[in-house]
């Protein structure tokens, strides 16, 4: 973690230049995790060089995974298969990784062995019963606190199932996915509301099937993996902050070259052309099965609109930034199904109306959804709340601000995104350490 743990931002300055982002969170954390199951050796390039994606290679190499980085982004793995992996010496301790936690218990569920899983403070709070207990029912034994981490597995022979999601969670789908691979019989899984697929496209690489027919997924149990070359899109994600810097900024070009466009990823997208952004997507070769575009985005006078849940459901990391966008934009703009974003690395609810009440800009929040008025935004001190992607989204609202805005608890960028300051300075924005 960094020297310093708040930014100041000076208020305005201007968008330009190309920037190359880092690699996709979530396919980072699910090329190590099935590379590490997989028989023979993987070569992974791209892959995310964040504390999130750390603390899964670092629970992986615990169980028994060989598992280095060879040069910046490119990770080896020699994996001995399912069976060769071994009871670690300590408890998996995940940081702050809700989809390291959930994707291991999915996968610890069916080996012969105990683990312990634990977090910090805020992975801590999480809710884990919503992955536990469908493993539960595959007869997996698995104890959580009142549902929440440590997380005790005591890891033994699992039954394929047939499971209705009652929440839309790609966590949880992929923790099933990874049981059902090792189960007796077959395992499906429908979808209340159809989550990122990053797991279903990259199992068959390593030879696994995966048959998905509309909401329905199944996997059968007892196909082995074999290792496979994998190569991580850019970050979306990461990539929403700069897009969105850019569209609030005056006189302002961005190039994010090779960006994942994953269907069930691109909701932010789609909400800001809603809302009148000029972004060009120019699909280029997918990357494995992951289809990715050339991003350009230009300043644009924003609008209000109406998001409703599903859409939410395939923006749900970019909430946060979302809200800087409806805060610039002219009007009023609705997000609905926001319930999901209480219980993430924050409440990303309250921490986002918390912030931007600062700068000037109500919220109104609602039982399941939240109502932002664009107004002009002045300054302040912002707090974190320890989550990455509000510090992240607080900081480019500076762009857009009248006076200086600190940042407090920066240090939390770190999980998903460590190079983010420098970039963004690169890119014209006028952060300093504070
Ligand atoms: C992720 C799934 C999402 C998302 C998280 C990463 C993943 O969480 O918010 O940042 O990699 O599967 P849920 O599956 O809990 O919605």
């Amino acid at each position: 973690m960094g020297m310093t743990d708040g930014w100041r931002l000076e208020p305005g300055g201007q968008i330009r230049g190309t920037l190359t982002l880092p690699g996709d969170k979530s396919i980072s954390h699910r090329a190590l995790l099935i590379a590490a199951l997989a028989e023979g050796s993987s070569r992974l390039d791209g892959v995310l060089d964040s504390e999130d994606c750390r603390a899964t290679a670092r629970a992986l190499a615990q169980l028994g995974a060989e598992i280095r980085e060879t040069s910046p982004g490119n990770w080896l793995v020699e994996g001995r298969g399912l069976d060769g992996l071994q009871a670690p010496g300590a408890p998996l301790d995940l940081g702050n990784s809700g989809t390291a936690m959930r994707l291991l218990c999915g996968l610890l569920a069916a080996r012969p062995f105990p683990t312990t899983l634990t977090g910090d403070a805020s992975l801590s709070q999480r809710p884990m019963e919503r992955v536990a207990s469908p493993l539960r029912e595959m007869g997996a034994r698995i104890k959580t606190d009142s549902g929440r981490p440590p997380i005790r597995i005591d890891g033994g022979p699992l039954q394929g199932i047939a499971y209705d999601e009652p929440i839309a969670s790609a966590q949880v789908k992929s923790a099933l996915l990874l049981a059902g691979l090792q189960a007796r019989g077959r395992t499906c899984l429908t979808e209340a509301v159809p989550s990122r697929d990053h797991t279903e496209r990259m199992l068959p690489l390593f030879g696994a099937d995966c048959e998905v027919d509309g909401a329905r997924i199944c996997i059968e149990g007892g196909q082995a993996l074999h290792g496979a070359d994998v190569t991580v899109p850019r970050d979306l994600s990461a990539a929403a902050f700069f897009i969105v810097g850019t569209l609030i900024a005056p006189d302002s070009e961005l190039k994010l070259p090779s960006v994942g466009v994953n269907p069930r990823r691109d909701g932010v997208l789609q909400v800001l052309r809603q809302m009148g952004a000029g972004v060009d997507i120019d699909a280029v070769d997918p990357v494995g099965r992951e289809p990715v575009a050339d991003i350009t985005v230009r300043s644009s006078a924003l609008t209000g609109t109406d998001i409703g849940p599903d859409l939410i459901a395939n923006a749900i990391d970019e909430f946060p930034v979302l809200c800087i966008a409806a805060a610039c934009a002219r009007g009023t703009t609705t997000l609905a199904g926001v319930g999901e974003l209480r219980i993430k690395e924050s409440d990303r609810v309250a921490a986002m109306a918390e912030g931007l009440s600062t700068l000037g800009v109500p919220v109104e929040v609602g039982d399941d959804s939240v109502r932002i008025t664009g107004r002009p935004m002045g300054g302040g001190t912002i707090r974190s709340h320890r989550d990455h992607r509000i510090a992240m989204a607080f900081a480019v609202a500076a762009l857009a601000a009248s006076e200086p805005i600190v940042v407090e608890g920066v240090r939390w960028v770190a999980t998903s995104f460590p190079g983010f300051s420098g970039l963004a300075r690169q890119a014209g924005m006028r952060l300093h350490d504070a």
